[in-house]
């Protein structure tokens, strides 16, 4: 299997009525963490990291190692900028191999968003990459900052950002937030339905951890396609190095190293069952 556009994982989503698994990634425990999951589960992934995630993993050391597991992996998988913030880091990216690449305009006045976000699929056209935008105000906040106030995505706007832009998949808010939920989220899925009525484009959810199985089913069955999870991947590895630090005098490093791919692997192998509904 191999390094695959983005695209083509959204088409067997698509076509399977089920969603992919896009998973954060930080540091090289996780990639090995995901990626072993999705081969033993013989599922298709997208590893991805986000633009403000880059200060703590390099995007120059990331990449290539993300293109190089995808490459040597035995199920399809993508690799994709996530929450690109600049066109030039989404640039750089497309340089690195990502197979695909998000522009997130969602702050932006809808014309803003839409211009930037066709000068991006020019760019990553050329490198036959797939593209993906946000409509509306995902909650919470990718990384430090300030929170973002949720903003649900309007159907008709939806419509005219994917016939004016040509994404590949359409970032929606429905009430979902990125970070873990003080309590669990009310989804609109009345808001999810309206735009999956009236746009063709694959929907991706944002904000992933802490949704329950049941919601993010009910999602796939309104039209989502791609499910990002960051959160609970990095809570996970946390809490796996913790229980093996924690009784010992002296940690090893191997065996932390290990802790923190087992963390990144059972968050990862739950999340592709449920999005594939095989649980
Ligand atoms: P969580 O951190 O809430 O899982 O969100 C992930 C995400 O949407 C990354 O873009």
């Amino acid at each position: 299997m191999a390094l695959v556009p983005m695209k083509q994982l959204l088409d067997y989503a698509e076509k399977n009525n089920i969603a992919v698994g896009a998973f954060s990634v930080g540091n090289m425990e996780m990639v090995m963490g995901a990626v072993a999951a999705a081969e033993e589960l013989n599922m298709p992934i997208i590893l991805q990291i986000a633009e403000c995630r880059l200060k703590n993993s390099p995007l120059e050391l990331m990449g290539p190692m993300m293109v190089s597991a995808a490459k040597n992996s035995k199920v399809d998988i993508a690799v994709h900028l996530d929450h690109g913030l600049k066109v030039e880091t989404v640039q750089k990216a497309l340089e690195l191999g990502f197979t695909s690449v998000m522009f997130d305009g969602s702050t932006l006045p809808l014309e803003e968003n839409i211009r930037t976000v066709k000068q991006v699929r020019q760019m990553a056209d050329k490198y036959g990459a797939t593209v993906e935008a946000e409509l509306g105000v995902v909650g919470g906040n990718e990384g430090d900052g300030a929170a973002h106030e949720i903003q649900c995505t309007n159907p008709d706007d939806a419509k005219l950002f994917c016939d004016e832009t040509g994404v590949d998949a359409l970032a929606v808010a429905i009430g979902n937030a990125h970070g873990n939920y003080p309590v669990l989220p009310s989804l609109r899925y009345d808001v999810l339905d309206d735009i999956n009525k009236i746009v063709d484009t694959p929907l991706v959810l944002h904000g992933g951890t802490g949704i329950s199985d049941e919601m993010f089913q009910q999602t796939i069955m309104l039209g989502v396609r791609k499910i990002n999870i960051a959160t609970a991947s990095f809570d996970n590895l946390a809490k796996h190095a913790l229980e093996y630090c924690k009784p010992l005098e002296k940690a090893n490093y191997f065996e932390l190293s290990h802790a923190e791919v087992v963390g990144v692997y059972e968050n990862v192998k739950r999340h592709i069952k449920v999005f594939s509904f095989m649980e």
